[in-house]
């Protein structure tokens, strides 16, 4: 239908014959002329229609933005003085000789030939003209061929793509499962995949050594801007294979990403203890662009009388810390106050803070509403401890360590958004040597990364420690972001077993869920290991946005909604009659 992409026609075109095809963008009427802007995924072109050419100019004439249309022409120097150097196509136009209406549009709901701040739900509501919009065009682009690199790469890396059931049984991530009615067997259902993990490791037993997948995955889960409840994975695993190894196949992929689409040579990942994160920055997935740090006080104020600091210094799983602020002194009684309820949404219950005017002046040089409860030399230990200066401020935490760590690691990526204290564009680093085991609100151990990782000790260790053993699991932190997670995976049966009796999955329960994965792992079982990526996120910051939706061509809102097609939707009766459902839910 055409010749060119509107975008790609330039001067070396001059005098050739083309056909585009295209959207109006923008139409124009100069004076009797009618100057129409054509858009294709390529760019924009400009279109002139004379009124001599009386067809064309009376069904240009009726042509209003975003209608489709089919110009033929030919390719003219602009006139100097409307050249537009700005423009891949704006040393040239096209006479127009014919144009062809190909379809009608409707009044866009919002304009696409220019930049406004929309509504994020009519974006979405109207999914087809948002993906016009260019910055959406060039982000699912570049999602693309982000993909495409990285298959590239893992294919040359000796990796083999393959594709694992969406309809298959449920695989603990930590998230609910999305379940699916079985029609040919009544009263039973599929779950969809919260991720290949069982697959991947049942392929390595089968003897296929290296796997990758591009692989949808669905999670029923508490949405946040970085998280939707189906999303995709680069999912990878091979055999015999060391933990180091994986570590760099990965880290060689992301600096090929990162390179590639952003230009920048990332250094060598920074390799940190889960203990360690916990400890300086609250939190698995520190931004270390950000120079602040959680520094432990419990020693120093434990003898206090102020109880909110001495009661959880001499608690377990408790936590006093301080957070020195380098410069903070100049942060208002309003800013202090709305970090304050910030971190109260959170949990704490209060911020207190010193401000530091004169660091050697202890007397009369510091200012804080906590003061009066502190003995001088408390104060001044902090002070030394934390190497203050003058013009800094300190924020403390005190109380349950979940709370403390939540709220102040929050504290640290809002003081490095608001204060701009990002001291490089990239800072990637490894979380190495998580916890086996974590306990849930409940009081009960559950897996910290999912129940097939490798513990780093052996049965009898696990069974007796389970709280301190540690795993051979990492994590692929990147500005904050928890981008990719993967381990060793258990290989032997009897551990296997091991694990899931600490979870306290009964025999029973285990042979039902994981019979075939028991079973596989007698038949002679690799060591094997491998990790995901999360290809939304690695896009979300390649493409520079924090909207996970803004990279996902049809997303689901935060109640997990497509508002373009209204999914979830009711079924009819029959199809529920059928699957031998009912529902239980009332109308409110
Ligand atoms: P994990 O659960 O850590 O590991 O997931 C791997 C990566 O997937 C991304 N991710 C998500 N992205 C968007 N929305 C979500 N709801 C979401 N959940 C996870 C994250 C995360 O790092 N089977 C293991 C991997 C392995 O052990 O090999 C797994 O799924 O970037
Ligand atoms: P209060 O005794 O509750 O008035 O608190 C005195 C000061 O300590 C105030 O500045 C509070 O913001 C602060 N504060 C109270 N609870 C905590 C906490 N759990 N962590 C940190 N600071 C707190």
């Amino acid at each position: 239908m055409k010749s060119h992409y509107c975008g790609e026609i330039t001067s070396s075109d001059i005098k050739k014959e083309v056909k585009i095809c295209g959207w109006i963008h923008r139409r124009r009427d100069h004076g009797g002329v009618i100057f129409l802007d054509v858009r294709d995924i390529k760019g924009i072109c400009q279109a002139v229609v004379n009124p001599d050419n009386k067809e064309a100019f009376k069904i240009a004439e009726s042509i209003r933005n975003e209608y489709v249309i089919q110009v033929s022409g030919s390719v003219r120097k602009r006139l100097e003085g409307t050249i537009n150097k700005n423009m891949h196509t704006g040393e040239i136009e096209i006479e127009v000789s014919d144009i062809a209406i190909l379809s009608k549009a409707n009044t866009p709901v919002f304009p696409i030939d220019e930049y406004q701040d929309v509504n994020e739900d009519v974006r979405l509501k109207n999914r087809v003209l948002d993906l016009r919009r260019p910055e959406m065009n060039e982000r699912i682009i570049t999602r693309s061929k982000i993909t495409s690199l990285i298959r590239n790469y893992l294919e040359k890396s000796g990796f083999h793509e393959i594709e694992t059931p969406i309809l298959t049984r449920a695989t603990p991530e930590g998230a609910r499962d999305y379940i699916l009615p079985s029609r040919v067997q009544p009263g039973s259902f599929y779950a969809l995949p919260q991720s290949p993990q069982l697959f991947k490791q049942l392929l390595m037993i089968g003897g296929l050594d290296k796997y990758y997948q591009i692989a949808r995955c669905f999670r029923d889960e508490d949405l946040r801007a970085d998280r939707q409840p189906e999303f995709t994975q680069i999912d990878i695993e091979a055999s015999f294979i060391t933990q180091e190894e994986i570590m760099s196949v990965s880290e060689k992929m992301i600096k090929k990403i990162i390179n590639k689409f952003c230009g920048d040579k990332l250094e060598k990942f920074e390799v940190m203890d889960w203990n360690n994160a916990m400890n300086e920055y609250g939190c698995d997935k520190p931004d270390l662009r950000i120079p602040l740090k959680l520094v432990d006080i419990a020693d120093l104020v434990k003898d206090e009388e102020f109880k909110v600091f001495s009661e959880p210094a001499k608690k377990t799983h408790s936590r006093v810390v301080a957070l020195k602020v380098p410069g903070g002194n100049s942060l208002t009684r309003g800013q202090i106050d709305d970090y304050t309820k910030f971190v109260s949404k959170l949990g704490a219950k209060g911020l207190a803070y010193i401000k530091i005017n004169d660091a050697e002046d202890i007397e009369n040089g510091i200012q804080s509403p906590i003061l009066k409860f502190l003995k001088k030399e408390t104060v001044s230990n902090i002070l030394n401890n934390l190497d203050v200066k003058s013009d800094d401020l300190i924020f403390f935490g005190a109380g349950s360590e979940t709370i403390v760590n939540l709220s102040m690691s929050s504290l640290i990526k809002k003081l490095g958004l608001d204060l701009n204290l990002y001291n490089s564009k990239w800072a990637p680093c490894w979380i190495i040597n998580f916890p086996m085991f974590e306990t849930n609100s409940d009081g009960e151990l559950t897996p910290l990364h999912h129940p097939f990782t490798l513990p780093q000790c052996n049965s009898d260790e696990l069974k007796n420690n389970p709280d301190t053993s540690l795993a051979y699991a990492y994590d692929v932190v990147l500005n904050g972001y928890e981008i990719g997670g993967g381990s060793l995976r258990i290989f032997d049966k009897s551990m296997q077993e091991t694990v899931f009796e600490t979870l306290k999955i009964s025999k029973e329960e285990a042979t039902n869920k994981f019979g075939f994965l028991l079973k596989a792992l007698s038949s002679g079982c690799p060591p094997h290991g491998g990790i995901a990526f999360g290809l939304d996120r690695i896009v979300m910051l390649v493409t520079d946005t924090t909207n996970i939706r803004d990279v996902i061509a049809f997303p689901k809102t935060q109640s997990a909604a497509c508002l373009l097609t209204e999914a979830p939707s009711k079924v009819d009766e029959k199809q529920l009659e059928e699957l031998k459902i009912i529902s239980t839910h009332k109308e409110e």
